[in-house]
């Protein structure tokens, strides 16, 4: 754990430079706009401890697989979220000296996260070897109005002395992924230029031929006048700048603007793909960092406007909740259904890939909430464009007949992870996949989605589950053997009960899937049977059976469900009982003693609790948390947001709370120990359900009605957030005395709260307080 950054409810803040965790701060001061983004590294040189990355939507490089020996089924490669030109860089240099805050003196240093308002802004003297002191303001942002653009306005002043200083804005394409298989570079020049005070280079991926067109243009200004410079252009190989000197005062200000722009053949023709650079330049140098900003402020401030979460009295908690809120909406905009969630966004290179299961299990809820219905569909739709890869990626590894496995980790929807334990095993996610449909049509009330997309990927997961699963004739029941569950720190175990269980569920409701579509769209569902040969009779008669007769462990004398056959057969222990220093247990063990220990890296009874609350009694999640939450390291940054919020439903307020904030401040205070690989960006989402559904107990019945039970922690004042529910915009506002329900939209809205059922008419002015029981 570390507590250096700042506790701030809109901000985070660094204040003096703690070099030692600099990889940490830049992975949490990442700007991202949805198409392209960054860590929040320095545009100066430094030599210090740094991860310069800077990542653009969609773009990726399948880095050749590297395993110790091959298994057949394994994917070729591994795709990498590709590090790419560095748009940021401006070096200065004063006589011969180069700032480099590794190797000077440092005062007065302030680096802050606005996420407010959506920029970075840094601040500090530099004392350099000389005794030269320079004042340095820097502050840019990724436009979330022009989102190709990103600026910086540089400003440095001299202290104590007058001189010639050297600026050199670059742009540099030289750039290597530092987790590369093989260190190789993953880019090819394709062309570059540079005029006065502007430059453009356009770069191609290896393998992919992804062309990525990067532009910059220099303004400066002395004391808030425009001036004119030299500027000598300089290239190299993926290399572009341009050298400007100027002459500067002591106490002169002199503001260095650098306006970029990053294209990509996602959305442009490579052939034309510089030219189109220059006009996104023209466009926004013509409006002006200052109208950018502005219009930036604009923007944010709409979006906190639906999307804002305000917690009285606890300012860590809210400055958590918002950082996670502020990360997940520069990550993923919803408007382009090419591009998914990397658990990373544009925060780090690790993990690779952009969409695994945590974008259906954890991300979906929230931009169901709290952005435009076609935001949660796209993400849908993505995984429907996807489908004839899953039946390839199940084909490759035995299965017939339709049968889809979605990968774990993918760009493309091929596979490209290669653990066994993980690529063939851990196949819950097919069920994370169903379960996402069920939510989104559950939640939307839009069950058109069923027939145009939905169903179609239902049978295909159904049918990969039928053929999954196998008769045990000792048992009597269908088992399914060799699988990983959500908790990676049991491999190859039999019978996984959320496995079992997911399965099970998903042919349940691709039964009544089938039976809805063929009333509400008969045609579509008539030719959807033709083209996908759906053996309707058979393949439900089997998937009605399997549903009855799939065994799930458990153990009747204390009332739990068994993570996995033998698991009582562990040496049961708390988490309690690991001797002081040795967590987290995968820095510090060897993965042979995981395996055989009784310790749980994240939810996974609970993780089926949790979709599946309504089929369970509350004494039975009472007794599976009480067994299973002790034995839980809570090693994934997807596991204590599960846990907050059925502690909240039982009750259980403290542990809420304690399992709120290793959520929502997982990074802000790099719990796991490793933030400096990036921010975690998907449980983000997990937070905000620890949130809304935790603390306000949000849920949509069988019936389709809204319902919330709110309460908070005992040291907060107040706590309101809002949501978007089927066209309306609702606010619910809790305090000790009462909760109040806003209807922003103009209809009325029917909903219960604290299990009264209620009306809340439109237009923002009723609200419905209720004292809470
Ligand atoms: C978790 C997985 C998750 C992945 C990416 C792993 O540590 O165990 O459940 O999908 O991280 O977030």
């Amino acid at each position: 754990m570390k507590h250096y950054l700042q506790h701030d409810p809109w901000c985070i803040v660094e204040t003096d430079f703690h070099r030692e965790f600099n990889e940490v701060t830049e992975s949490v001061m990442s700007l991202g706009n949805g198409r392209h983004g960054g860590r929040g590294s320095f545009e100066e040189k430094y030599s210090g401890k740094t991860l310069q990355g800077n990542y653009v939507a969609g773009v990726y490089y399948p880095d050749k697989t590297r395993v110790g020996w091959w298994k057949n089924g394994y994917p070729e490669y591994f795709a990498k979220v590709l590090n790419a030109a560095n748009w940021i860089g401006i070096d200065i240099d004063i006589d011969y000296e180069s700032l480099d805050l590794n190797t000077c003196e440092v005062r007065d240093f302030r680096r802050v996260l606005n996420m407010q308002e959506g920029f970075l802004e840094r601040e500090f003297v530099a004392v350099l070897k000389s005794g030269k002191e320079l004042k340095v303001n820097a502050k840019r942002f990724c436009s979330i109005v022009d989102d190709e653009a990103g600026v910086i306005r540089y400003a440095i002043t001299p202290l104590n002395f007058d001189a010639k200083i050297t600026v050199t804005p670059y742009i540099d394409g030289a750039i290597r992924n530092r987790d590369a298989n093989y260190d190789e570079t993953f880019w090819d020049e394709v062309r570059k230029e540079t005029g006065y005070g502007e430059a453009f280079i356009e770069l191609r991926t290896r393998k992919t031929g992804f062309h990525v067109a990067t532009g910059m243009c220099v303004e400066i200004e002395q004391d808030g006048v425009k001036v004119d410079y030299q500027s000598q252009p300089i290239k190299y190989e993926k290399y572009v700048a341009n050298r400007i000197s100027l002459d500067c005062r002591q106490g002169q200000e002199t503001a260095v603007y650098k306006y970029a722009v990053n294209l990509s053949s996602l959305n442009y023709d490579p052939d034309t793909i510089i030219k189109e650079a220059h006009k996104s330049m023209q466009h926004i140098t013509r409006k002006g960092f200052e109208k950018m900003l502005l219009e930036q402020k604009q923007a944010w401030a709409d979006k906190w406007k639906t999307n804002d979460i305000v917690i009285d009295g606890d300012v860590a908690a809210q400055q958590g909740i918002r950082f996670n809120i502020f990360q997940l909406n520069q990550t993923y905009t919803g408007e382009d259904e090419r591009l998914n969630i990397g658990p990373k966004g544009f925060t780090g290179e690790k993990y690779g890939g952009s969409t695994y299961w945590d974008t259906e299990a954890y991300c979906l809820p929230f931009y169901l909430s709290t952005a435009d219905q076609k935001v949660a569909r796209n993400l849908l739709v993505y995984r429907y464009r996807q489908l004839g890869k899953a039946i390839e990626n199940a084909q490759k590894l035995g299965f017939r007949a339709g049968a889809a496995l979605y990968p774990m980790v993918t760009m493309n929807g091929e596979e490209c992870h290669n653990e066994w334990e993980i690529t063939f095993e851990e196949i819950h996610r097919n069920g994370a996949i169903a379960y996402a449909i069920f939510d989104y049509v559950r939640y939307s009330g839009d069950e058109q989605y069923l027939a145009d997309y939905g169903l179609e990927v239902l049978i295909a997961i159904s049918r990969f589950w039928s053929q999954r699963v196998n008769w045990s004739a000792a048992k009597q029941q269908y088992v399914m053997l060799g699988v990983t569950g959500p908790n990676e720190y049991e491999n190859n175990v039999n019978n996984n009960w959320y496995t079992n269980y997911i399965a099970a569920w998903t042919l349940r409701y691709t039964i009544e899937a089938v039976a809805k579509v063929k009333s509400l769209d008969p045609t579509k569902y008539a030719e959807l049977i033709d083209r996908i040969h759906f053996r309707e009779e058979k393949e439900l008669a089997t998937a009605q059976q399997i549903v009855e007769k799939m065994y799930l462990p458990e153990d009747r004398e204390r009332g739990v469900y068994l993570q996995q056959e033998g698991f009582l057969d562990k040496d049961l222990m708390p988490v309690s009982d690991i001797p002081k220093g040795q967590r987290p247990i995968n820095q510090n063990w060897s993965w042979d003693r995981i395996l055989r220990s009784c310790f749980i890296k994240q939810a996974d009874v609970l993780q089926g609790l949790y979709f599946f609350e309504e089929e369970f009694d509350t004494e039975t999640l009472r007794r599976n948390f009480d067994f299973y939450e002790p034995m839980t390291v809570h090693e994934s940054s997807l596991s204590p947001c599960v846990h907050s919020i059925q502690a909240s439903k039982l009750g259980m307020h403290d542990k809420a709370y304690e399992m709120y904030l290793r959520t929502a401040r997982l990074d802000l205070d790099d719990y796991n120990n490793d933030t400096e690989d990036g921010c975690h960006i998907t449980s983000m989402a997990g937070t905000w359900l620890a949130v809304v559904k935790g603390f306000g107990g949000m849920r949509v019945g069988a019936d389709g009605q809204l319902s919330f039970s709110p309460y908070f922690p005992s040291n907060w004042q107040s706590l309101a957030f809002k949501i978007r529910f089927q066209g309306s915009l609702l606010q619910v506002t809790t305090t000790q005395q009462n909760v109040a329900v806003t209807n922003f939209s103009s209809t009325p809205i029917r909903l219960s709260v604290l299990g009264k059922v209620i009306t809340v008419a439109g237009e923002g002015e009723e609200l419905v307080a209720f004292v809470p029981q």
